[in-house]
C-alpha cells in the first residue's frame, strides 16, 4: 500500500522544526536554526528528505505555521502546502503530546504563549514576551556568552541568594504560603560579591517564575490543576525545577510531553489531516 505523509514545518522566531506524520503517527523529526523563512523551511524539508530517504511521491501535503510563515507564498517542490495559523497548531500540537483534550498549554520559545486548547475551540489566552529569549538576550551581555549550553553551564554552578532579594531576607518569619527561600524581588539584592554563575541562575529563574506564575493564573481561571509545557523551554531542567516550586506553592503541576519542541510543526502537520 502507498504511504501517505504529511510534512509539518513550524518556522519559529530562532529556530525551525520539521516533521513527518504518517498514519497520525509522527515518523521523522528535523530541526534548524531559523535563517530567512524559504531558507529555513526549505532546508529543513531538505534534510529530512535526504536523511531519510523519503521519496517526493509519498509526501500528499506540507503543512507550514510560525513566525515565518506568510513569507512562503506558493506550494514547495510542486507539492500542495498549506499554512496553519500557530496558536491552532500548537493547541493541535500540544492536545496531541499530551494524549487529552481541555489542556492549557504553556508553549516556550523565543517568548511564551499561553493556549487553552480542547477539540472544540483552541483559544489564545495571552502570553508574554519573557521566554528563552530572554535567558539567550541578556545572558549576551550581562554573561559574555551567546550559547544556551554555556548559560546553563554557569547556572548550574549558581547560588540565588546572590542576587535575589530572597523573603529571608527581608522578613523573619514566612508570609503566608512564601517561606524564606522564595524569591521577594528577581535580581533585588545583586550583591557585589555575585559571580556570573549567580547571574545566569538568576536569570533561568526569573524567567521560569514568570512563565510559572502566567501558567498559575491561566489552569486557576480554568479551573484546572495542571498545564502542559511545550517548545523549547520545556526540557530546561533548572527551569523545571522552578516550576516544581511553583508546584508546591501553588498545587498547579507541570506536565513534560516528550517531543514537546516539535509540538508547534505536529499541530501544523495533524491540522492537514482534516484537509481532504
Ligand atoms: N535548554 C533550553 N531551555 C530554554 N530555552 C532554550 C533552551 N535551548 C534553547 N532555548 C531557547 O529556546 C528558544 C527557541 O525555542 P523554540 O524553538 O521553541 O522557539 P521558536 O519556535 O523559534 O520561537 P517562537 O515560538 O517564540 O516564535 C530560543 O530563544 C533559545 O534561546
Ligand atoms: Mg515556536
Amino acid at each position: 500500500m502507498k504511504k501517505i505523509m504529511i510534512i509539518g514545518i513550524d518556522i519559529g522566531s530562532t529556530t525551525t522544526k520539521a516533521v513527518s506524520i504518517e498514519d497520525g503517527r509522527v515518523i521523522h523529526k528535523v530541526k534548524t536554526k531559523a535563517l530567512d523563512a524559504v531558507t529555513s523551511a526549505t532546508g529543513a524539508f531538505g534534510k529530512m528528505i535526504v536523511e531519510n530517504n523519503i521519496q517526493i511521491g509519498e509526501i500528499r501535503r506540507i503543512m507550514i505555521t510560525g513566525a515565518g510563515a506568510t513569507k512562503l507564498k506558493d506550494d514547495l517542490f510542486g507539492i500542495p502546502t498549506g499554512k496553519a495559523e500557530e496558536i491552532n497548531a500548537i493547541g493541535i500540537g500540544g492536545m496531541f503530546l499530551a494524549g487529552r483534550d481541555n489542556i492549557i498549554i504553556a508553549n516556550v520559545g523565543t517568548g511564551t504563549a499561553i493556549i487553552d486548547a480542547s477539540s472544540d475551540r483552541i483559544l489564545h489566552m495571552g502570553g508574554s514576551g519573557v521566554g528563552g529569549g530572554t535567558i539567550l538576550g541578556l545572558a549576551k551581555k550581562l554573561l559574555a556568552v551567546s550559547e544556551f549550553k554555556s548559560v546553563m553551564e554557569l547556572a548550574e554552578r549558581g547560588k540565588l541568594n546572590q542576587v535575589d532579594l530572597l523573603m529571608g531576607d527581608i522578613m523573619e518569619t514566612d508570609l503566608s504560603f512564601l517561606g524564606r527561600e522564595s524569591t521577594a524581588s528577581n535580581f533585588g539584592k545583586m550583591l557585589d560579591s555575585a559571580r556570573n554563575e549567580d547571574i545566569a541562575l538568576g536569570l533561568i529563574n526569573m524567567v521560569y517564575q514568570v512563565i510559572g506564575m502566567l501558567s498559575v493564573f491561566a489552569a486557576k481561571s480554568k479551573n484546572t490543576g495542571s498545564v502542559v509545557v511545550t517548545g523549547n523551554g520545556s526540557s530546561n531542567l533548572l527551569g523545571r525545577r522552578v516550576l516544581e516550586e511553583i508546584t508546591a506553592m501553588y498545587k498547579v503541576t507541570f506536565e513534560y510531553p516528550e517531543d514537546a519542541e516539535y509540538t508547534t510543526a505536529i499541530g501544523a502537520g495533524l491540522s492537514a489531516c482534516t484537509v481532504k
